[in-house]
């Protein structure tokens, strides 16, 4: 299978370009920039800004995964970041689907990246993919997201799109700005510690993604792990792992001070189960958050 990865070169799409090409796939990569670091087979230059792709980077693609986004932990929420994380969101989707036109109808897969940020705050009810978009800007932007991608079904064979929670691994992510802040004994739990944390580990949501792509299905799935944590219990875990102790919890009011509305991402509590992948009968590697951690902190140098 020939796969285009548009956003390929970030966290989660360096580790997708190995695993695929593992498993037999051939990858093509869509970036703005005119060369990366990863082991494409093919790279194709882009800018969805300025609304530039050359349409031969659909030539011979049987799926695309659109992982693309300006990163949410880029800066603090001005209205103009806002702007980008949508447009850059949106933009992206609708510039691959202009290309895809020229892709027999009904002959192309199409995976795209969303967040279990689109159930909004939720407290410690349990979401799945059958609940309803919460409220705020995050929920606003991944259902204008997830609109977008559904917009094209006539035009496919299968879609959907991963609500992806926490993505844990080394080289990126969360862990990257936690594990020094930890190391340092400076790592503490957050507000009251009572909000969940929906969490994957990296190589699980590789799998699913490479899953999917054998086994394609229409709709939303929940790429998460199956047993999300309260912010209280991830600190303690990943401190335990770290062999350090979590330091006095960083008050809530103290970080919507300085984070401002990006303290969203820390504060708002989404406790999402994979009900589809459990339908799907996928078996997770990291099912548990210690075991991910330690295995995590194993590979650190
Ligand atoms: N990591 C997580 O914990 C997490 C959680 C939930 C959802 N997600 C979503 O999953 C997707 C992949 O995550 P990731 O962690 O791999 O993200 P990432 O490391 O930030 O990489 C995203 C890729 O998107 C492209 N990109 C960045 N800014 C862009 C812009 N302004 N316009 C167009 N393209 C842009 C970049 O590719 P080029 O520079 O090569 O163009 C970049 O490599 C993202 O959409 C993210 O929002 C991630």
């Amino acid at each position: 299978m020939r796969v285009l990865i548009a956003g390929g070169t970030g966290f989660v799409g360096r580790a997708l370009i190995t695993s695929l090409q593992a498993a037999g796939h051939e990858v093509a990569l869509l970036s703005r920039s005119a060369k990366s670091e990863t082991s494409a087979d093919l790279h194709w230059k882009w800018d969805p800004k300025e609304g530039q792709i050359n349409e031969r980077c659909m030539e011979g693609v049987d799926a695309v995964v659109n992982l693309c986004g300006e990163n949410l932990a880029s800066g603090r929420w001005t209205s103009k970041r806002k702007l980008l994380f949508r447009s850059s969101r949106l933009d992206s989707i609708r510039l691959l689907a202009g290309a895809a036109k020229s892709v027999q109808p009904g002959s192309l897969v199409w995976l795209n990246a969303s967040a279990t940020g689109f159930y909004g705050d939720r407290g410690s009810e349990w979401c799945d993919e059958s609940s309803r978009a919460g409220k705020g800007f995050l929920a606003e932007l991944c259902s204008e997201w997830e609109a977008e991608v559904a917009a094209l079904a006539p035009q496919l064979k299968h879609w959907t799109v991963l609500r992806i929670g926490m993505v844990l691994d080394n080289g990126g992510g969360a862990l990257a700005k936690l594990v020094p802040l930890f190391r340092w004994g400076l790592g503490s739990r957050l507000g009251d510690g009572a909000q969940w944390i929906s969490w994957i580990h990296r190589q699980d949501l590789v799998a699913i993604i490479t899953d999917w792509l054998q086994r394609p299905q229409n709709g939303p799935i929940n790429a998460v792990s199956p047993e999300p944590v309260t912010n209280d219990e991830f600190t303690k875990i990943l401190a335990k792992s770290l062999h350090r102790r979590p330091f006095l919890p960083a008050p809530a009011w103290a970080i919507r001070l300085g984070l401002g509305e990006m303290s969203q991402v820390v504060l708002t509590s989404q406790r999402v189960r994979p009900a589809r992948l459990e339908e799907r009968s996928f078996v997770f590697q990291f099912p548990h958050l210690t075991e991910a951690c330690e295995e995590i902190v194993d590979r650190l140098v």
